[in-house]
C-alpha cells in the first residue's frame, strides 16, 4: 500500500464489506440479553468475509492470543493471499453488553495497516485523550491536569470551558476525573460503553463531544487513532497495567517502556484505512436495520492518505445473497 493504488482504494471498499458482515449478524442479538452470542456472530462473519478478501493479511489486534480464540486471533493470517501485505486491526463487535442490551454507539470496526503499522497491544486498559482536527498541536496533554486541557482547549475553540461537553466511559474509576470536570465547570457525556465511538466522536462536529478522556481498552485505543489517521485530530494513549501479568504481555509483544505516552501516529502509522459499520445507533452511524428481504447499513470508511471519510448506506438483499442474512 505504498502509493495511491487502485488495489488501496479497493481495499477501502472491501473493508467496508467486512464491517457489514460482522453488523448485520451481531444486529440480530440486539438485546437478547447475549453478549457472547452476539459477539461470536460477528467474529464468525468478519472472519468468513475477511477470508475472502484479495489480501496476505495478518491479524495484529483481534480478538484473542492464539489458543484463546479460534477465529481472529492475534497472528492469525488471513485473505486470500493474492493480494497486498496489509497488517489488520480489528474489534469484531465493539460493544458487545451495548448490543445485548440494545444500546446505542456498538459497531464493528476493522483497520488495515502497512506490515508493522499498528502498536501491537494486549487487551489491557489504555488511559487516552483526544480532540478534534484544526486545533494547535498539544492543545491537550495525558500528563496535564484536566483544567488545564480544559481551559486550553476551551481557548483554541474560543469557547468557554462550560461550552465544551467532555466524552467518557461511565466507569467507577473515573470518579475522581469527573469530579475534577465538573470543578472545572464542562460538561459531561458519560456512555455506558463503546469508546472507539466516544473518540471519532470528538472529532465529528455534528456529534457534540469537544474531547474524550479516560481509560478504556487498549486495542480500542489503537483503532480509535487508525480512525484519527482518517479523520484527523489528536490523540495520546498510555497502557495502564493492573498486575505484572498484564505488563508480561506487553512486554511479551514487544513493548519495553511500559509508561510510554503514544501519540496517533506511533499507534497507527503508514497508509491506514479504516471502516466501521453501526450495529446499534450511534451519533455518527444508524444501527443495522432490518427490512423485509435484507437489511441496510450504514458505514463509515476513512483513508489516512487522502483524509477522505466516506459514509456508505448500504442496502443489503437476502433474496439474492442468502448467505448475508
Ligand atoms: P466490549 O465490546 O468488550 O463490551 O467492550 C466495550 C468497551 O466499552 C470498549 O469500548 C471499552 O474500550 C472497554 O469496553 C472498556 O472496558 P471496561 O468495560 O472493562 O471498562
Amino acid at each position: 500500500m505504498a502509493k495511491d493504488s487502485a488495489a488501496d482504494r479497493n481495499l477501502a471498499l472491501e473493508s467496508v464489506r467486512v464491517t457489514e458482515a460482522a453488523a448485520i449478524a451481531a444486529s440480530r442479538f440486539m438485546g437478547s440479553g447475549d453478549e457472547k452470542a452476539a459477539d461470536q456472530a460477528a467474529v464468525q462473519a468478519m472472519h468468513k468475509a475477511l477470508k475472502r478478501l484479495a489480501i496476505t493479511g495478518t491479524v495484529r489486534i483481534g480478538e484473542a492470543a492464539k489458543g484463546d480464540s479460534e477465529k481472529l486471533y492475534v497472528g492469525e493470517k488471513i485473505g486470500t493471499g493474492d493480494g497486498p501485505k496489509v497488517d489488520i486491526a480489528l474489534v469484531a463487535l465493539e460493544g458487545t453488553t451495548i448490543v445485548a442490551r440494545g444500546g446505542p454507539n456498538a459497531m464493528a470496526v476493522l483497520a488495515m495497516a502497512e506490515d508493522g503499522g499498528f502498536l501491537t497491544v494486549p487487551r489491557i486498559y489504555m488511559d487516552k485523550i483526544a480532540v478534534g482536527p484544526g486545533l494547535p498541536d498539544g492543545v491537550v496533554d495525558l500528563d496535564a491536569a484536566p483544567a488545564e486541557n480544559l481551559k486550553n482547549l476551551a481557548k483554541a475553540k474560543n469557547v468557554s470551558v462550560g461550552d465544551l461537553v467532555v466524552c467518557m466511559l461511565d466507569r467507577p474509576r473515573h470518579a475522581e476525573l469527573i469530579a475534577k470536570i465538573r470543578e472545572a465547570g464542562a460538561r459531561i457525556r458519560l456512555i455506558l460503553d463503546g469508546d472507539v465511538s466516544g473518540v471519532i466522536a470528538a472529532t465529528q462536529p455534528e456529534a457534540g463531544v469537544d474531547i474524550f478522556l479516560g481509560i478504556g481498552g487498549a486495542p480500542q485505543g489503537v483503532l480509535a487513532a487508525a480512525a484519527l489517521r482518517g479523520v484527523g485530530g489528536q490523540m495520546q494513549g498510555r497502557l495502564v497495567f493492573r498486575n505484572n501479568d498484564e505488563k508480561a504481555a506487553a512486554q511479551g509483544l514487544g513493548i519495553q517502556e511500559l509508561d510510554k505516552k503514544y501519540s496517533v501516529a506511533e499507534m497507527a502509522s503508514g497508509n491506514v484505512t479504516f471502516a466501521a459499520t453501526g450495529v446499534t445507533y450511534s451519533a455518527m452511524l444508524e444501527g443495522v436495520r432490518h427490512v423485509p428481504g435484507g437489511a441496510i447499513t450504514h458505514s463509515m470508511v476513512l483513508r489516512s492518505m487522502t483524509g477522505t471519510v466516506r459514509f456508505i448506506k448500504g442496502h443489503h438483499d437476502f433474496i439474492r445473497w442468502p448467505e448475508k442474512s
